[in-house]
Formats: structure tokens, C-alpha cells, sequence
């Protein structure tokens, strides 16, 4: 029943996250492994605090090798997905930015490098330099900023790309009960912050406490490999000794892994199975391809090294937007048509009605009313209900 209830929320973007914050006490205990538990388990694992920053080489050293790579890595979302708020496009194209909720008024007013939010509601008042910004952008950005207290907050207002302009920040839901002071931020306790900059940025902690001294803005090479200074120093001593077929085991290669272990990977900050059947809270429960992919019929029991993040995504490359080019990983497992000769070996049956562009009929593009903005289902399966199309 809670199995059912969690499907639901999948098929009801909008209304997942309450959805499932709701649902995990039920949830029995599952043999899947959650972010959590991979992170207490000895070895690399992306969102894992380091002993110390010095273990980390910087994207710079690892483009003087990988240069390819490292060029096309860059311009990735990941890599832009969180930035100091004076470096925000966003912020710096929108000099005002102004919303009203109740009798609270909002603004973020961004002069001379730096980016004011203040929130009023007539009687109290609140001022503060914006100190970062999270989401590349297009979709969305929310603000984070210190108060005198030294504690960190985030700001009730977001910008959303689809609006050119502030509304609520997702999982803000304003009472009239409400005091002034929570109305206008919301603390972001110690805890919090250890996992928001993980999934955001690059070694941000260390022994398990955030330190933002030495941390890389985005998700960058060594969020995904692993600290890599000892790579970087023997592939360095390597070359001056003129070899060159080596296989570095200091650092980490995800392709190592089998389907299911690679899926909860992506999952360390994508939403992993064992996350979502544990306990979500906070924003990262929205929105799991991870978990909603595992829950397709393709996936079958342990999975498909055809049907793996890596089959469709390029980690070091931007989101392809071109439905048809995701074509070829449907048809590795499904024949184009059902009179065709290559029904050879494939798992998967033909569809009587479409041989390309699968994905926008199977993989539907879903509204998200907090986000403003729709995602792509990762639940691949045969639609009844009606969905609106991206
Ligand atoms: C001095 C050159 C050099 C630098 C700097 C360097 N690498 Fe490498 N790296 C290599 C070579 C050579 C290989 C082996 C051949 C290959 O796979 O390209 C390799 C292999 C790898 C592999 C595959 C490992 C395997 O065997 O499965 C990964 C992943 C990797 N590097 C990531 C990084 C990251 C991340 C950085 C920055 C922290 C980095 N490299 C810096 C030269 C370098
Ligand atoms: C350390 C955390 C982290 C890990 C690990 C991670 N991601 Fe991401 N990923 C993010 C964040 C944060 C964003 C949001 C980027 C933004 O702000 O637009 C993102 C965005 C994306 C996007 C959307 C890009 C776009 O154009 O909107 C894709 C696709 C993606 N990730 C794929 C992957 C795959 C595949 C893996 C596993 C190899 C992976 N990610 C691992 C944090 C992570
Ligand atoms: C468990 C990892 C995780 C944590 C914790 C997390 N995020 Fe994210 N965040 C992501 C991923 C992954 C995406 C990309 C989602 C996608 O495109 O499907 C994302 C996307 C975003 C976006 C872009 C808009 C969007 O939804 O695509 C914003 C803004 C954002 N996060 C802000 C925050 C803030 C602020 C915090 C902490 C207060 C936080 N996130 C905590 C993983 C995380
Ligand atoms: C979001 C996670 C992520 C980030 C960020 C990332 N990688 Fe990777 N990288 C992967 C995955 C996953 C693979 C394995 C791909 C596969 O399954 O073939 C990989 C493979 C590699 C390899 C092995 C050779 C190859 O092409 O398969 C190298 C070298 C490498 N990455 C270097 C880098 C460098 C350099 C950066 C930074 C510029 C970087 N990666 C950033 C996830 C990431
Ligand atoms: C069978 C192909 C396929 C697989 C497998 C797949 N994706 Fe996607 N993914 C897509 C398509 C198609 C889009 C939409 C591209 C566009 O915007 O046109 C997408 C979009 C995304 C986005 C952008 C936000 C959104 O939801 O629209 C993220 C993040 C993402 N995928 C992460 C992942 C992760 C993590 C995995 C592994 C669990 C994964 N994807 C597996 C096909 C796939
Ligand atoms: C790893 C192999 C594999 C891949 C890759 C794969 N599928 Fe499947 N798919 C299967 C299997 C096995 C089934 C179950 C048998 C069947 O109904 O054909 C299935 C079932 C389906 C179903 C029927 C679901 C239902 O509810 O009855 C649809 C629709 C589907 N796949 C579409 C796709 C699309 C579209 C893609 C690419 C985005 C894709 N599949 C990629 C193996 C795969
Ligand atoms: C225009 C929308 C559309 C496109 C494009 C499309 N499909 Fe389908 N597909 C459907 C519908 C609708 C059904 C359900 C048919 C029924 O049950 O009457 C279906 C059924 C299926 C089934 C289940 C077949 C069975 O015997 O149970 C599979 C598998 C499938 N599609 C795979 C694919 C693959 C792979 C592609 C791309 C090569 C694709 N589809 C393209 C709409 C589409």
C-alpha cells in the first residue's frame, strides 16, 4: 500500500514532495542501501567528507591531462550549480527583483557586486548580503546568506527562469501564523548545510563538518572520482618516467560499478531507491530519477548495463535535448517494429505504435507547479493518464 502511495506521488510530480515526506515512516525496511549507509562504508563515494582539503588536486590539474574532458565538464549544469551570489547571472541581469506574499514584501537588489535581500512586512525588517546562489539557473536559483548570528539561512523567495522573476522557494508553505522572522528566512541548521553543499559543491566537508575555506562552487571532477592529488602525483611521475598504459587505482572510476551500485551513484545526490524508501525530508526528495528509473518494468530485477544514467547521459557533457538521440538505448532492448528481423535476443517487445522518439511518449514530461517549470519522468512505462508534454 505505502509501495502504491509512493508510485502516486511519482505520478503526481506536483504533489511528490509533501507526498513522500509523509510516507517513509511506513515504509518496512528495505534491503536496498541508502546514501547514508554508502557513505559510512569504507572507500570513495560521492558526498563523502574528506580528512583534509589538501587530498584534492582542483578541476585545473586534472584539465592539464584530460583536457577534453575537463572542457566539456565545465559548461555542464553540474559543474554551474552553485556560485557565489555575486557571480549570479541571474542576480546581475535582474537589478530588482520584488514579490509580495501576505503582508510580507519581498526584494533582492543587486548594485555594485552585490545582491541585498530585504523583506518587510511593515512592523520588522530584514536586511542581508546575499552570500550564494544554488541551481545553475535556467530552471532555478535559490539564496543563501549569513546573519549576524553566523548562522547560515535561506532566503523564502527563489528566482525561477520560466518566470523571469521571485516566487516562493519550493517547500515554503507561509501561514498566517507565521512569525515575522521565519516568514522571511528559514535557518539552515549545521546538518542541513553538511548536505546541501554536498550535493552542490566540492569538498565543502571535512570530517564531517562543513568547511568552506578550500571548497570548489559546483560539482566538479572530485565530486565524482574521489579526492585526486595521489592521481594527479603518480600520473605526473609516470610521465616523466615515459609510461603510459597505466590503470591509476587512487582514483575512483565509476564505471566500474554494475547497474544497480551505478544507478545509487547518480542517486548520492539524484535520489537513490534506498533514500526514498528511508527518510526524505527537505528538498532533496523531489524529483528522483534514480528511484523512479528502478521502478520501470526495463529495469527488471537487478537491472541492465543498457539502461544505467550512462546509457543516456554523458556525465562530462550537457543534458541532450534531441528526443531522438536517446533512440538507440530503447532499441538496444526493444526491436523497432514487430515484423522486423531483429527480434533476436531482445528482452523487450516492439511498440505497435511508434519506432522513434520514444521517449517523449514513454518517458512523459511532468509539471511542477513548485518549480514552474516541467521534468522528465524517468518512470518508463506506458501512459494512460493524461500528462502535459514539455
Ligand atoms: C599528469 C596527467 C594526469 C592528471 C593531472 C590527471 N590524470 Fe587522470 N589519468 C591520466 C592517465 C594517463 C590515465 C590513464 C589513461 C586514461 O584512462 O586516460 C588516467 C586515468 C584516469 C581515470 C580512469 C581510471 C581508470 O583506470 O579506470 C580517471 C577517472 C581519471 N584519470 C580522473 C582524473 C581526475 C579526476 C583528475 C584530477 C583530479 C586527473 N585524472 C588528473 C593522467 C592524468
Ligand atoms: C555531487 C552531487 C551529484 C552527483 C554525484 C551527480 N549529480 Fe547530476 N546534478 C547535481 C546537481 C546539483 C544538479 C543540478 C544542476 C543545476 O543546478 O542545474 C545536477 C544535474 C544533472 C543533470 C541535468 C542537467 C541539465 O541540463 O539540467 C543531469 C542529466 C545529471 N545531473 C546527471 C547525473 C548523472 C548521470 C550522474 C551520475 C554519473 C550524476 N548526475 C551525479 C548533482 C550531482
Ligand atoms: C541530496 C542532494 C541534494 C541536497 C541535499 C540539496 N540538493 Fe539541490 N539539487 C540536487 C540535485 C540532484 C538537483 C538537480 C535536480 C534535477 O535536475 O533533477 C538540485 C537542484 C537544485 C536547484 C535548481 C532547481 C532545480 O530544482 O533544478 C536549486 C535551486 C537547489 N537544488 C537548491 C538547493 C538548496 C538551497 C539546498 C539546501 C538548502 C539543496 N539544494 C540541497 C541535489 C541536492
Ligand atoms: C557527475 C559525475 C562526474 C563528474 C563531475 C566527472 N566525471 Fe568523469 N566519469 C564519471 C562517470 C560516471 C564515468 C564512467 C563513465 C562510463 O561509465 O563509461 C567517468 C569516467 C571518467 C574517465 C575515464 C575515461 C572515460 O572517458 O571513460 C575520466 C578520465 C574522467 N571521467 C575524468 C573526469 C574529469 C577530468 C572530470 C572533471 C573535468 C570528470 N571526470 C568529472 C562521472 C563524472
Ligand atoms: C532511457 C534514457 C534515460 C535514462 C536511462 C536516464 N535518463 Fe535522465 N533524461 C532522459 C531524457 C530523455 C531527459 C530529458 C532531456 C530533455 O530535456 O529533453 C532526461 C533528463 C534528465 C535530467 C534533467 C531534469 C529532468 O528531469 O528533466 C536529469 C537530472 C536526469 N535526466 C538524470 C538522470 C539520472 C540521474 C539517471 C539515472 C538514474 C537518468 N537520468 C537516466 C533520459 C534518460
Ligand atoms: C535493458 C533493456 C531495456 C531498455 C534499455 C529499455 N527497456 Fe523497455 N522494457 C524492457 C523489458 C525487459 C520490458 C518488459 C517486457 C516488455 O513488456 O517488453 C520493458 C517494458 C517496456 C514497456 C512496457 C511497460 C508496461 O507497462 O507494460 C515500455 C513502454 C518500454 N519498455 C519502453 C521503453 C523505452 C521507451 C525505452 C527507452 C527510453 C526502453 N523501454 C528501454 C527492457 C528495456
Ligand atoms: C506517439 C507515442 C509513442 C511513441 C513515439 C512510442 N510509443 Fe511505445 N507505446 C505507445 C502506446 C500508446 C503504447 C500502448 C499501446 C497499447 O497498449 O495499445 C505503447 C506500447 C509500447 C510497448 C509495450 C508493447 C507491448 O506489447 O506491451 C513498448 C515496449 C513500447 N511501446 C516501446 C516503445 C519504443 C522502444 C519506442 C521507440 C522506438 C516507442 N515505444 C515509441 C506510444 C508510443
Amino acid at each position: 500500500m505505502i509501495r502504491s502511495a509512493i508510485r502516486i506521488c511519482i505520478l503526481a510530480t506536483a504533489a511528490r514532495l509533501a507526498c513522500l515526506a509523509f510516507s517513509p515512516a511506513y515504509v518496512v525496511v528495505h534491503a536496498q542501501l541508502t546514501t547514508e549507509d554508502r557513505l559510512n562504508q569504507p572507500g570513495f563515494w560521492p558526498r563523502k567528507s574528506v580528512s583534509s582539503t589538501a587530498e584534492f588536486a582542483g578541476a585545473d590539474a586534472c584539465a592539464s591531462c584530460h583536457s577534453s574532458i575537463a572542457t566539456s565538464q565545465r559548461v555542464t549544469p553540474m559543474a554551474a550549480t552553485a556560485m557565489l551570489a555575486k557571480d549570479s547571472s541571474e542576480l546581475r541581469s535582474h537589478s530588482l527583483l520584488l514579490f509580495s506574499q501576505g503582508t510580507a514584501r519581498y526584494e533582492i537588489r543587486t548594485e555594485g557586486g552585490e545582491s541585498v535581500y530585504s523583506v518587510t512586512d511593515g512592523a520588522d525588517a530584514l536586511k542581508s548580503t546575499l552570500l550564494w546562489a544554488f541551481g545553475s539557473g535556467p530552471v532555478g536559483q535559490t539564496y543563501l546568506f549569513k546573519k549576524p548570528d553566523g548562522h547560515i539561512y535561506e532566503a523564502r523567495v527563489s528566482y525561477f527562469g520560466s518566470l523571469g522573476a521571485l516566487h516562493l522557494t519550493p517547500g515554503f508553505a507561509p501561514t498566517s501564523q507565521m512569525g515575522f522572522a521565519s516568514a522571511a528566512a528559514r535557518y539552515v541548521d549545521p546538518e542541513e548545510t553538511v548536505r546541501c553543499f554536498s550535493c552542490h559543491t566540492t569538498g565543502s566537508t571535512v570530517d564531517g563538518r562543513f568547511d568552506p575555506k578550500e571548497m570548489k562552487l559546483g560539482v566538479n571532477c572530485e565530486a565524482c572520482h574521489g579526492p585526486g592529488q595521489l592521481h594527479v602525483d603518480t600520473m605526473r611521475l609516470a610521465r616523466i618516467a615515459g609510461i603510459d598504459d597505466i590503470r591509476d587505482k587512487r582514483i575512483f572510476n565509476p564505471a566500474s560499478l554494475g547497474p544497480a551500485d551505478s544507478t545509487d551513484f547518480c542517486g548520492a545526490c539524484h535520489g537513490a531507491l534506498g533514500d526514498v524508501l528511508s527518510v526524505p525530508q527537505g528538498i532533496q526528495t523531489f524529483r528522483m530519477q534514480p528511484y523512479a528509473l528502478q521502478q520501470s518494468k526495463c529495469w527488471g530485477k537487478d537491472g541492465d548495463p543498457r539502461l544505467t544514467c550512462m546509457a543516456c547521459h554523458d556525465p562530462h557533457k550537457p543534458l541532450a535535448t534531441d528526443a531522438g538521440s536517446y533512440n538507440k538505448v530503447c532499441l538496444s532492448c526493444h526491436p523497432a517494429s514487430k515484423d522486423g528481423k531483429n527480434l533476436a535476443n531482445l528482452p523487450g517487445r516492439a511498440c505497435p505504435v511508434g519506432q522513434k522518439n520514444c521517449v517523449t511518449c514513454h518517458m512523459p514530461s511532468m509539471n511542477s507547479p513548485v518549480m514552474h517549470a516541467a521534468f522528465r519522468d524517468h518512470r518508463i512505462r506506458i501512459v494512460r493518464e493524461p500528462v502535459s508534454s514539455k
